[in-house]
């Protein structure tokens, strides 16, 4: 009910400010803000961000909430308590970086917790409650909606770490899921919101291998999907901090290039083009791609490089890509749900 909400949303609050308190303020949380400086956040982003500290002692959470008149079973709803078998109550985040994970209208919903060292795992996350499903969320859409709506872009990070260091660094439009995944959900979301989304993942193999997986469920939602590259297997925390916000937006997000771009050369590399079916395979699945673009401009341009590859002529790569081409939105019928599928041969005929 509407009561519970609020008081687990109130509750997110209290602790989320608890936590901070104790990161700022005390000398418990005093190796963790360490650790933070040491990988260059400001003071101020620490402030924007909420970050705190969930220290490794019992009781923390149920002592604290309690005096805040929650019942240990609210907290255990709320993802903050686990209770074990005898009884007792453990706090979920222990020695852990808090990450106050927010809802679009900015309330704290979730938390993620990032071990100090390589404990494992790296994050935990708030398990999904009544006010967090993750497949929903977008990690800082609250303060990055306004930059989103007027630059009609969204800049799609991987973790907290990079939006936090490209807010700093001037970014303020961007934002991660939780993780490398995105669902139809997120994607349906972004796409009220902009008509284009950079992904910009991680420099590593992961990264490269998920920019992919998410450019085409984007794509599926009818975003216009650019991908960019972060060098040296870097992330965009690592290169923020290392080159500065500028660089990363000269160097990184202005030369991202269509998704199709990206995929001739990711198909490439992992295709062996020798061999004859591998090649009709790559051709087919990067016409299909370039189907899609908008700009008549652009399409030109990538099926000339699939005609110089393979010697073949653009003519009848054209001829293919029109049985890929989205039909018009303004033919008015039933059959515009086809916009990416094939058109049937009596269609065509
Ligand atoms: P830092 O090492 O702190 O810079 O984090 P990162 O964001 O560079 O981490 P990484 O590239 O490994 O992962 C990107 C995102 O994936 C994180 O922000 C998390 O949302 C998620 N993630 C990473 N590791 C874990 C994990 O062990 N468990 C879960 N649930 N999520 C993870
Ligand atoms: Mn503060
Ligand atoms: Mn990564
Ligand atoms: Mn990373
Ligand atoms: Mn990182």
């Amino acid at each position: 009910n509407d009561d519970g909400t609020q008081r687990m949303l109130e509750a997110h609050q209290w602790l989320s400010k608890l936590y901070h308190h104790l990161l700022v303020n005390t000398a418990e949380g005093k190796e963790a803000l360490h650790y933070l400086t040491e990988r260059g956040f400001t003071r101020e982003a620490i402030d924007t961000f909420q970050l705190g500290y969930a220290p490794d002692r019992p009781g923390v959470v149920a002592t604290f909430l309690e005096k805040k008149g929650y019942h240990p079973q609210e907290m255990v709803k709320a993802g903050l308590l686990s209770s074990t078998e005898n009884g007792e109550y453990l706090d979920r985040f222990r020695g852990r970086i808090i990450f106050p994970l927010r809802n679009h209208l900015g309330k704290t919903v979730a938390f993620a917790g990032r071990s100090l060292g390589d404990g494992q795992p790296k994050y935990l996350n708030s398990p999904e409650t009544s006010v967090f499903h993750k497949g929903k969320l977008l990690y800082n859409f609250d303060l990055a909606r306004g930059y989103i709506r007027k630059q009609n872009t969204i800049v799609l990070l991987e973790g907290y770490a990079d939006v936090i260091s490209a807010y700093e660094g001037g970014i303020k439009g961007s934002i991660a899921t939780m993780g490398t995944s995105v669902t139809p959900a997120q994607a349906q979301l972004m796409n009220r919101y902009a008509e284009k989304v950079i992904i910009c993942y991680d420099g590593d193999e992961p990264g490269i291998e998920a920019s992919v997986k998410t450019a085409k469920e984007l794509q599926k939602a009818g975003i216009q999907v650019y991908i960019a590259r972060v060098p040296n297997r870097q992330d965009p925390d690592e290169f923020i901090k290392a080159e500065g916000g500028d660089r990363f937006k000269k160097e990184v997000l202005d030369t991202s290039e269509p998704f199709v771009g990206y995929l001739m050369r990711y198909y490439r590399s992992r295709y062996n083009l020798q061999s004859e079916g591998d090649r009709f395979d790559y051709i087919e699945t990067v016409i299909r791609e370039v189907a899609k673009l908008d700009r008549a401009v652009e399409r030109e341009y990538y099926l000339q490089e699939i005609a110089n590859e393979f010697s073949l002529s653009l003519e009848t790569l054209k001829e293919e890509m029109a049985k890929w081409r989205p039909k018009q939105k303004d033919l008015g019928d039933n059959q515009s749900q086809q916009r990416y599928t094939k058109r049937s041969e009596s269609q065509t005929s």
